[in-house]
């Protein structure tokens, strides 16, 4: 397949692209495309052959239910079979944004995009070249990350490209992301209202909206005998080539086991690496040692780390090490990405 590749410059008028790339959609072919939290993979949502082609470009398993990303709030109406009153809350507080909100699926919706689920995942980004596409592919766009399955999500173009080309009709190239790591999403379809995948909308902001949340118990951890509610959440993800391990504890008493590590590996002729923030990055002996930001920004180590595990992969690291952050606000996230980027290997001083 040949791969259109379509860059949008800011300042230019970029409508006839947009317009271009949502025709491929109507007629049932798939699109790379930029959002605020990563790169989506979409194709039309409620085509049942354009679900297969995302499921095959990304070598993804079919039992795990696609995102449906809408352009204004009323197109839920068409795709849920019911509105909660709470959607409209989160609505207010949080869309066009990083929130995805599970209902029940109306019978517009196919199995297909639901992999298999009488529920449907919506969510209403706001990257404005995000939603003139969706605008432009009429209104349904069906999309997880655009990565080959287990892969880092893609949070700029070149990543995007290296993973779907020659596997997408088109790519729109619409530069960094801003946030970096995939929606925070929360279902509404039980008793209560139940946070499945962390994300830059945190657990405490959406107990202020809600009242009540409660979480599901797999996203910082394995529990024995529960399934992950998200069925994608159960798969090992966002993993680098390399082989990486989280170390928990002291500041100083991470650092000096991080290095007896690293001279391990090394002696073992192992190319090495480690994820770090600002205040450490001098302290390792690594042949990578990569920073994501200062400690305190939460922010910014969201944002940067899928780029910083890609990165290991283009530079042939073997063997990684990363130190841990806190488990609550956009961190819960982050910790949340890189336990599963580690299989859950995890070192406690
Ligand atoms: O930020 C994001 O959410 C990005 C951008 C492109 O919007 N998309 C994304 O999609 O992360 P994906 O497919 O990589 O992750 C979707 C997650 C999976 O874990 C999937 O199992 C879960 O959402 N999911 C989708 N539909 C669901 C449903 N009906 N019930 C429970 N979980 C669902
Ligand atoms: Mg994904």
């Amino acid at each position: 397949m040949n791969t259109k590749i379509i860059h949008i410059k800011e300042g230019e008028d970029f409508d006839v692209d947009l317009k271009e790339a949502g025709q491929i959609i109507k007629n049932g072919g798939i699109v790379a495309f930029p959002t605020e939290t990563v790169y989506g993979l979409g194709g039309d949502a409620l085509n049942p052959s354009s679900s297969k082609k995302i499921y095959e470009a990304k070598g993804r398993p079919s039992d795990n239910p696609l995102i449906v990303h809408i352009s204004d709030f009323d197109a839920l109406y068409d795709i849920c079979s019911e509105v909660p009153p709470m959607a409209r809350a989160l609505s207010d507080a949080f869309w066009p944004g990083p929130l995805t909100v599970i209902f029940k699926k109306s019978e517009k919706v196919p199995f297909e995009t639901t992999g298999g689920l009488n529920t449907v995942a919506v969510r209403f980004p706001s990257d404005p070249v995000a939603q003139k596409f969706i605008e432009y592919a009429g209104g349904f766009v069906a999309a997880p990350s655009a990565n080959i399955s287990g892969r880092p999500s893609p949070t700029c173009a070149k990543y995007v490209i290296e993973d779907m080309n020659g596997r997408a009709d088109a790519i729109i190239d619409g530069g960094d992301s801003e946030i970096g790591l995939e929606s925070t999403i929360v279902d509404l379809t039980g008793e209560s209202p139940m946070l499945l995948r962390p994300g830059y909308v945190t657990y405490e902001d959406l107990k202020k909206v809600l009242g009540r949340v409660d979480v599901d118990k797999t996203i910082l951890g394995v529990v024995s005998n529960e399934r992950p509610k998200a069925p994608g959440m159960k798969y090992r993800h966002y993993a680098p080539k390399g082989d990486l391990t989280m170390v928990k504890g002291h500041n100083e008493a991470v650092v000096e086991f991080i290095n007896a590590k690293l001279s391990e590996a090394k002696n073992a002729g192992r190319k090495t690496g480690v994820i770090t923030t600002d205040e450490n990055a001098g302290c390792y002996n690594a042949d990578s040692v990569k920073s994501l930001g200062k400690r305190t920004d939460e922010k910014a180590i969201a944002r940067n780390l899928f780029r910083v595990l890609r990165e290991f992969d283009d530079e042939g690291i073997e063997i990684i090490y990363t130190e841990c952050f806190a488990l609550d606000g956009i961190s819960q996230a982050t910790m949340n990405r890189l336990m599963k980027a580690a299989g859950h290997k995890e070192v406690n001083l």
